[in-house]
């Protein structure tokens, strides 16, 4: 069996774990997929730039363009992030006939629908399990094992940074400043904290998980988004005193709309949970989500949701799935079965 030759598009702390794991275990994930899965190429911003693992030189390139679009890559995973140049790179390597798995919440949640018409119009698959919560399997199990079901409520602490700054609010008593001060000197916030503070990046990830759970079309645009920054010490005390916890939350939704239909509610904001709810007793950098449907009722997935290990683990499982079709000569779920379901705007209740 001819070789399955991966490309990586970017080599930070998700990238290089992908790389380590793609070399490491290269016995294994032959066994998996049918075939031996080859290193076709790493592209990264500087040739000579510090990196968690060892690449071989010959292996690396700054021209991310022209590895996505080699005739010999099969698979194309993006792990550089952002909106531009992901997207191009994304769009170039489908027409060029590479499947796609990515990790990037930020464009799926932005413009999704673009790369999903261009995996459809390739044949080829985008897959992208790492974008929401990490190592948690959460998509796939929304698109795939509930797809008989009828999902009426997605509820997660997606936002590892923001879970672990409240959780040190509530456990420490300790103020917004010092947590977050804490969360970034353990590698957990950026150096500019706004998009997990300010539930951006939650409201990227709500978008993704509604689209999946209620099959439309929910942009970050769509999701109503509140951040923790105003959040006090006292706000979580007297949370504290009724026996509560303050937690970031992404919820979405189905809500009855007039004319007897049902339409589509996504939101991010603090909420003030009972300490007996499952979601409470998240604590530190996990996510959790919570998901309700009306035959299986109540299901939570739980794990590590940020890192470079965790997110690789998610992307390398994408790529045996690809790669298995690649062998198959088929490809996965499809985006496009979307139910012409409205989507109420900012979360709107
Ligand atoms: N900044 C994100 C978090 C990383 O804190 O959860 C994972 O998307």
């Amino acid at each position: 069996m001819r070789p399955l030759k991966v490309a990586v598009l970017g080599c930070g702390s998700v990238g290089s774990q992908v790389v380590r794991l793609l070399t490491e275990q290269a016995g294994d994930l032959a066994a998996r997929v049918g075939a031996p899965v080859e290193l076709a190429g790493v592209a990264v911003r500087r040739l000579d730039a510090p990196r968690e693992v060892d690449v071989p030189q010959a292996l690396l390139t700054t021209d991310a363009l022209a590895l996505a679009r080699r005739d010999d890559v099969d698979v194309v995973v993006e792990v550089i992030g952002g909106i531009e140049p992901a997207r191009s790179l994304i769009l170039a390597a489908l027409e060029s006939g590479a499947s796609v798995v990515t990790a990037n919440k930020a464009l799926l949640a932005e413009d999704g629908a673009t790369l999903f018409e261009a995996a459809e119009k390739a044949g080829r698959d985008l897959y992208y399990e790492a974008a929401v919560a990490g190592a948690i399997p959460i998509l796939r199990p929304l698109r795939e094992s509930l797809a008989g079901d009828r999902v009426t409520k997605v509820m997660g602490i997606v936002n590892g940074t923001t879970n672990y700054i409240l959780d040190k609010m509530d456990t420490h008593g300790s103020g917004f400043d010092e947590a977050l001060a804490e969360a970034q000197e353990l590698g957990y916030a950026e150096a500019d904290p706004t998009a997990d503070v300010e539930g951006f990046d939650a409201a990227a990830k709500a978008a993704i998980l509604a689209s999946l759970a209620f099959h439309s079309r929910v942009t970050a645009n769509d999701v109503h988004r509140e951040g923790i920054s105003d959040v006090t010490a006292a706000d979580v005390a007297s949370a504290k005193a009724m026996g509560s916890v303050v937690k970031l939350l992404a919820i979405a939704e189905l809500r009855a709309v007039p004319g007897g239909d049902e339409a589509v509610s996504a939101r991010v904001h603090p909420v003030m949970i009972p300490r007996s709810h499952p979601l409470a007793s998240v604590r530190e950098a996990f996510n959790a989500v919570f998901v309700e449907s009306e035959a299986a009722g109540e299901l939570m997935f739980y794990g590590r949701g940020a890192g470079g290990a965790p997110t690789a683990s998610a992307v390398l499982g994408d790529l045996v799935t690809v790669a298995r079709n690649r062998i198959q000569d088929t490809t996965g779920a499809g985006e496009s079965a979307y139910a012409d379901r409205q989507v109420l705007p900012m979360g709107e209740t």
